[in-house]
């Protein structure tokens, strides 16, 4: 089937010259004796013009037809500057139908207020949209762009395992079952962390990867099951150094594009610092309503919520917005937010005409309001929003406000691009389910040099070379510096409670590597995904993956998760369990003892054996 041009590129240059198209049939249009077609390729649409002899013909097209078109590039008497193509219309001398269609279930156009899940349901002609084909090719530009350039910076591209081990990024694994040893499972990677490390002994010097991922994790607008990073590790490189290179391949990809120049270096924030100022680690500075500290204000206070908080080492902190005087209900709303993001409640002062207004001013003093006024810098018809409390909770429920109210201001501006990296981030968090320190990132992160001491006494407080590449408030990418030296590891897995066999069995093969010659390395990884939606200027990464999974992790286009063929699971030795009240006598069994109320009300004791047994009868 011959084709000369592709519809979207054909111009005024192109006047008079024969053309062969195909495409799809976006729009039909009928004046009089003159029928117009719109036809749509992926390089976008032309206008074609049918005499009058076509109009039988005609009869039979519908939209989504796929026509192949014989016929010459005229220009167009009517311009239409909106299209790239407006200048000109192609005077059709013969078509023919390639292949029919029936009426899609949602229109092929840019708007659309199909469901998303119709969308997804049809997703090869939500992805017909132009709109999402521009996406798709936006994205191949970034992989693009990234990949020239670490190729031109002695990068080396390798693929490593799918099926492997669970690697420790702390989300669920997503386990697939082994047919030839029964019983035991691969974990699909949530990230190559350890292969790539593994490189890095094996002298690679320089890797990187686009690798899938899978995390088993609630999805959010920035969140999938399976997704994308582009990996990168390197050795003899310390952190600054890798933060330069990813700065100008950052500023590259933007130019490449986006035809924007972004300045080098970015923004440095420590992890402290972002919080304090932020309240977040992946801070959007595009807007200012920074946090501010105000607890020397109130060091005399007897405003009983700001007592407690000062006598109990804490902190009062609030930030300042310009216009904005919320009513009660939003008042209320905020309060639930900030209390939904840790806080134990929310005082809002409101500021017109000179004076504050809100519940809390009878119990503030006058000077207290007056030096609030003086350093807030709240202006005539804003609002300080305070919340006292310990200095972390503090700082996350006013982060989040933040964030909030700059959403519904609209001040975060799509066209707008601003990278930084938040550093120094802590080792360790404080696990209140397990009762234990878990790693921030994870187990290799180097800790800083001079915080090692710390380690005995204060692990709390380490600080680590690890890194967060942010983008527009989006964590875009983290990596780190990595332990190399085996006694600093041993060091770590103590501090996190690990013995030395649960060290062994957990990462056995990796720490066993690290005994010969390990260079210094580190790396990070960037969520391409999340790359290719603020450059697209999309809402969510649903729309920059051609099949994702929706918000409960489905895909109702091939209708995945599903069941399995029994025959499948025998080969597996797999039982399902479906029956909810199966479900609940196993779980109970993890721990440990079961007791059961028979119908006539006396308890039991079972145990597995007597509960197969019971399944196998049933
Ligand atoms: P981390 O877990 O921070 O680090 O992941 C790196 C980047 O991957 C992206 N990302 C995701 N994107 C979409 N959906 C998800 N569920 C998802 N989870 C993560 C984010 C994130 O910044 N191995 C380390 C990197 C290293 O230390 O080198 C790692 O995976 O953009």
């Amino acid at each position: 089937m011959n084709r000369s041009h592709h519809n979207g590129e054909l111009r005024i240059e192109h006047e008079n010259t024969p053309v062969e198209l195909i495409g799809w049939v976006s729009k039909k249009r009928n004046f009089g004796a003159m029928n117009f077609i719109d036809l749509r390729d992926r390089s976008g649409i032309v206008q074609l013009v049918f005499d009058e002899s076509f109009n039988d013909a005609l009869k039979e097209v519908r939209q989504e037809y796929i026509l192949h078109v014989k016929g010459t590039v005229k220009e167009r008497k009517d311009k239409n500057p909106a299209l790239p193509t407006g200048d000109i219309e192609v005077i059709v001398d013969s078509f023919d139908i390639v292949n029919p269609a029936k009426v899609t279930p949602l229109i092929i156009a840019d708007e659309t207020d199909a469901l998303e899940d119709t969308r997804m349901k049809y997703r090869y002609l939500d992805l017909r949209r132009p709109i999402m084909q521009n996406r798709l090719m936006e994205r191949a530009a970034i992989v693009h762009s990234l990949r020239e350039f670490l190729d031109q910076h002695y990068f080396v591209e390798i693929e490593t395992p799918v099926l492997g081990r669970s690697t420790p990024e702390g989300a669920r694994d997503f386990l697939v079952p082994s047919r030839v040893k029964p019983g035991t499972f691969y974990a699909l990677p949530q990230s190559p962390q350890l292969y790539k490390q593994l490189l890095m002994i094996s002298g690679m010097e320089r890797y990187y990867q686009f690798a899938r991922c899978f995390r088993d994790e609630d999805l959010r607008a920035d969140r999938q099951t399976d997704f994308t990073q582009l990996d990168m590790e390197m050795s003899f490189m310390d952190e600054n150094q890798i933060l330069e290179l990813c700065e100008a391949m950052l500023s590259k990809l933007m130019k490449d594009v986006k035809g924007i120049d972004i300045p080098t270096p970015f923004l440095r924030i420590t992890w402290e610092d972002a919080m304090n100022r932020y309240g977040i680690d992946k801070p959007d500075n595009r807007f200012g309503m920074e946090l501010q500290d105000f607890t020397n204000l109130f060091a005399d206070t007897e405003f009983v919520p700001f007592r407690n908080a000062i006598d109990q080492k804490g902190v009062i902190k609030g930030i300042t917005v310009d216009d904005f005087q919320p009513s009660n209900k939003e008042i209320k709303k905020l309060t639930s937010d900030a209390r939904k993001n840790g806080a134990s409640g929310l005082v809002v002062l409101k500021y017109k005409e000179g004076a504050f207004s809100g519940s809390a001013v009878k119990s503030l003093k006058p000077e207290e309001l007056e030096a609030l006024k003086e350093a807030s810098d709240v202006k005539d018809g804003g609002s300080v929003l305070l919340v006292s409390d310990a200095w972390l909770k503090a700082c996350t429920a006013l982060g989040a406000l933040r964030n909030d109210i700059a959403s519904e201001k609209g001040l975060k501006k799509k066209d707008e691009f601003s990278f930084l990296w938040v550093v120094d981030f802590p080792m360790f968090e404080w696990s209140e389910t397990e009762n234990r320190w878990v790693s921030q990132h994870h187990p290799f992160t180097m800790p800083k040099r001079e915080d090692i001491p710390l380690l005995d006494t204060d692990p709390g407080k380490v600080k680590t070379n690890a890194y967060d590449c942010v983008l527009n408030g989006y964590e875009l990418g983290g990596g780190s510096l990595r332990i190399y030296e085996q006694e600093l590891q041993d060091k770590i897995f103590e501090v996190l409670g690990f013995t030395p066999e649960q060290t062994q069995q957990k990462f056995g093969f990796f720490i066993d590597a690290f005994q010969y010659g390990t260079p210094p390395h580190g790396g990070l990884a960037f969520g391409l995904d999340r790359i290719a939606m603020i450059l697209t200027g999309s809402d969510s990464i649903r729309d920059v993956i051609a099949f994702p999974k929706n918000a409960s992790a489905r895909d109702p286009m091939s209708d995945a998760p599903n069941t399995v063929d029994p025959i499948q699971l025998d080969e597996l030795e797999l039982a399902v369990c479906v029956d909810p009240e199966e479900r609940k006598v196993l779980e109970s069994l993890k721990s440990g003892t079961l007791p059961l109320t028979l119908s006539d009300g006396s308890q039991i004791d079972v145990s597995l054996d007597e509960i197969r047994a019971w399944k196998e009868q049933k």
